[in-house]
């Protein structure tokens, strides 16, 4: 962490979004064990996820119910249908009506009328659940960490709230929408969490989602968490001369293989060189760098090494 201008700890729902593959679901694991160390009570949701938050945690397998996935962490793999069968008995209270109301055909239909509804069965779960208190009005989770979908779709999930209040007729659902969209614009208690790699690709994702939350739907991104950085081991010149001596055709003699690693890193190494100097034109309010680990990340010992940058 570079400052204290954000923490974690600070906020009740943190959206954890950015390209596929970059480390969303690492980095939610890894904050979630931040925090669970200075006591405050974790839930991480994911989306229809095919869930590897068990393997991080050591824990048993993560399913459509919250399961405790070590001390102070909750985990639960948000599945739209059943996600919407419980907001439908929520809303109807009473489950024995629920069915009989859900199996009519014109129900099933105004429901699926309602553009994002899956999104929002997991936009609005994860919402619901900082809303949870228990019998002495303490939340029943202090932070809850949504591991969201990627980039484009991920937006698409934020825009949800803001479509219903434009579509959707006052009722249940609306007010639902209303009181979630309020809690994610406001700064303090959301955060949007975007992750990426100094790579070529992840960064243009990168600054066009960082321009799309702020433009588009008025939100500020909380932090920048910069993964998979690697440790610079070589100068400019040496970058240089590395590359040029690997790229002449006379230059693959038997041994060379020592050179060609060596280029291979050096030119990692500039291309996240540039790309830190042009992610470093996204506003945020805290930039994070996680280093590339060179061991099994999906496993307790790595999560808690990564925890120590929360
Ligand atoms: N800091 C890191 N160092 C090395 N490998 C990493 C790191 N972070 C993530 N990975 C690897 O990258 C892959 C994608 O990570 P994951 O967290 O599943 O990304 P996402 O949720 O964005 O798809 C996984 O195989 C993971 O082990
Ligand atoms: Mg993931």
């Amino acid at each position: 962490v570079t400052g204290n201008a954000w923490r974690p700890d600070d906020r009740r729902f943190l959206f954890v979004t950015g390209k596929g593959g970059v480390g969303k679901t690492t980095v939610c694991a890894a904050m979630a064990s931040a925090l669970a160390a200075r006591d405050k009570r974790v839930l991480i949701a994911m989306c229809q996820a095919k869930e590897r938050i068990s393997t991080m945690f050591g824990s048993s397998a993560v399913g459509a119910d919250i399961v405790p996935v070590g001390k102070n962490v909750w985990a639960v793999n948000i599945q739209p249908e059943h996600a919407l069968e419980e907001y439908g008995s929520m809303i109807l209270k009473i489950r024995a009506l629920y069915s009989t109301v859900f199996q009519n055909r014109y129900v099933r239909s105004f429901f699926r009328a309602v553009p994002g509804l899956y999104d929002w069965s997991m936009l609005g779960k994860a919402w619901y659940h900082t809303t949870e208190v228990d019998r002495e009005g303490r939340p029943r989770f202090d932070v809850v960490l949504l591991d969201a979908p990627a980039t484009g779709h991920g937006l698409d999930m934020l825009r949800v709230p803001k479509v219903i209040l434009e579509v959707v007729p006052p009722g249940i659902l609306r007010r639902d929408a209303e009181k979630a969209w309020e809690t994610f614009r406001d700064a303090r208690r959301t955060s949007i969490v975007v992750v990426t790699i100094p790579e070529e690709l992840p960064t243009s994702e990168t600054l066009d989602l960082t321009r799309a939350i702020r433009n588009e739907l008025g939100l500020d991104v909380g932090a920048l968490v910069i993964n998979r950085t690697l440790e610079r081991l070589f100068s400019a010149e040496e970058q240089a001369a590395l590359e040029r001596a690997t790229s002449s055709p006379d230059a693959r003699e038997p041994g060379d293989q020592a050179l060609v690693a060596g280029a291979r890193r050096a030119v990692r190494e500039r291309v996240q060189i540039e790309n830190l100097a042009r992610l470093d034109g996204v506003k945020t309010l805290e930039r994070i760098v996680l280093p590339e680990l060179y061991e099994e990340v999906a496993s307790p010992t790595a999560v808690h090494r990564l925890a120590a940058r929360f």
